[in-house]
């Protein structure tokens, strides 16, 4: 069992993970509106990571003898301006998740929650992983910055991204 405050943070952070996946489909849909089926690609794919993060929070608490509710989950953003503009948020807001899970780790650790601290390390590895995606995707769209065969290049890059299901993670 979760102490009642790592309880309430896991439930918060599969929203979270929701969320985030709210954000990349709505980023698909800016880049699939934008003829940019590489981007979109990328976000598709990016999305399908989120669920399976939320997924892995779900099972967690489950494991261990406690409930899940499920929160409001918020209506992303959807206004971007250029894929500089997309992708920009997307690494400021990677950044405030992976602030959020290491408080998460601070609480476990206060907490003394072994289980929690070892399932954490996973996230803390994994949001290393996310910021330096979308910092070098997003210094490639500096790069491209007004240069349409650049951009159209960097589309077709993004189109061979493919998801790979965790073989543990199946949702
Ligand atoms: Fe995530
Ligand atoms: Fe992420």
């Amino acid at each position: 069992m979760l102490s009642a405050r790592l309880l309430q943070a896991m439930n918060e952070q599969i929203a979270k993970e929701w969320f985030s996946a709210g954000i990349y489909k709505s980023m698909e849909a800016y880049f699939q509106s934008e003829d940019l089926l590489g981007f979109a690609n990328w976000m598709k794919v990016q999305a399908q990571e989120e669920l399976v993060h939320g997924e892995r929070f779900f099972r967690f608490v489950a494991s261990v003898g406690d409930r899940v509710r499920i929160l409001k989950i918020d209506e992303p953003k959807s206004d971007f301006t250029s894929p500089l503009d997309a992708i920009s948020y997307g690494l400021s807001h990677e950044k405030v998740v992976t602030a959020s899970i290491n408080n998460l780790m601070k609480i476990a650790k206060e907490d003394g929650n072994h289980a929690a601290e070892i399932m954490l390390q996973w996230f803390i590895t994994e949001q290393v992983e996310e910021e330096a995606n979308f910092g070098l995707l997003l210094r490639k769209c500096k790069m491209v910055e007004g240069d349409g065969r650049g951009l159209l290049v960097l589309d077709q890059e993004l189109a061979t991204r493919v998801f790979a299901p965790p073989a543990d993670m199946v949702i």
